[in-house]
């Protein structure tokens, strides 16, 4: 029997500087999609994968976000007074219960394995997940949970997997991959943002991790790497690289790059499009102004 994934790192001490001036006081993690901030995407999906521990990696500035997980008691008891039971829902749907939920500060920002690094001791010896929140992803299954399915067949590490064009595979983690087996791929390497002409494959990584704790291991050794920063690419690839196995996972789904202004975007009109008390307003809408837009061309 495989150990259960039950514990998940989200790192979240970035700076968001792509969305300044809003991220100045606002923690790019609680900017609003629909009505519902990025992070609660993230609680969810792992939530239906079977996650019961939440680990935040934060950062300085970042109160706001331990505020959100917060119970609000004075704003429930209001709700309950005026009789609105589904706002009341709303909002208990946010609630993390104690001990459910812990912080633990990265206090420099260098990288993203180094994140993931500060959290080795909560983890001990299991396999557990990372989670990018910055990458949203519409799924009929949740992501995390097609990849704790596909991870109890194989074992060993995952990754989600996505072909981009070879164009923007710099801008990922991108799979050497050993051999395609359709929705898996046995990894034999990783490279963290290639240049175009390094790029073993164009299956690039999406923030969604199931990682053995022999990554946590490879993570005390390793040296910065790309963009001078200590990479979660490169601790992977260091266990494939050691004969572990690694895999890519080709999720169904749709992925959204909130962490530039245009994904945030798209991935807005995307959700609300999928809600039955804003799709006919909005669609409306689009309608219009891709007319007009048409028109003036
Ligand atoms: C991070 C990872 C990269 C991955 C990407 C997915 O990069 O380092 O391997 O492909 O997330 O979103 P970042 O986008 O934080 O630079």
């Amino acid at each position: 029997m495989r150990k259960k994934v039950t514990k998940a790192i989200f790192p979240v001490a970035g700076l968001g500087t792509r969305f300044l001036p809003a991220t100045k006081s606002v923690p790019k993690e609680i900017m609003t999609l629909v009505d519902r901030p990025l992070v609660q995407y993230a609680i969810d999906e792992a939530r239906a994968a079977g996650i019961k521990e939440f680990i935040f990696v934060t950062s300085r500035g970042k109160g706001a976000l331990e505020d959100y997980f917060d119970h609000a008691p004075m704003l429930e008891q209001e709700l309950r007074r005026a009789g609105k039971t589904e706002l009341l829902e709303t909002l208990r749907a946010s609630n993390m219960e104690s001990g459910e939920i812990a912080y633990i500060r990265q206090h420099r920002a260098l990288g993203l394995g180094h994140a993931v690094w500060c959290a080795r001791r909560l983890i001990a010896n299991e396999p557990f997940a990372v989670m990018l929140p910055d990458d949203v992803i519409a799924a009929e299954k949740p992501c995390l949970q097609q990849m704790v399915e596909a991870y109890h067949e194989t074992g060993g590490s995952m990754v989600a997997a996505m072909e981009v064009p070879p164009e923007k595979a710099s801008a990922y983690g991108v799979l050497d991959v050993a051999e395609d087996l359709g929705a898996v791929v046995q990894v034999k390497g990783m490279v963290e943002k290639p240049a175009p002409k390094d790029a073993p494959s164009n299956l690039a990584v999406i923030g969604r991790y199931i990682l053995t704790p022999s990554v946590l291991q490879n993570l005390n050794r390793i040296k910065s790497g790309a963009g001078g920063e200590i990479q979660l690419t490169d601790a992977i690839a260091a266990d494939a690289a050691a004969g572990r196995a690694v895999y890519g996972y080709r999720f169904r789904g749709q992925r959204f790059d909130c962490g530039s202004k245009a994904g945030f975007l798209q991935a807005t009109v995307a959700f609300a499009l999928a809600r039955d008390d804003l799709r006919e307003d909005l669609r409306r809408y689009l309608n219009e102004i891709t007319a007009v837009d048409r028109a003036a061309q």
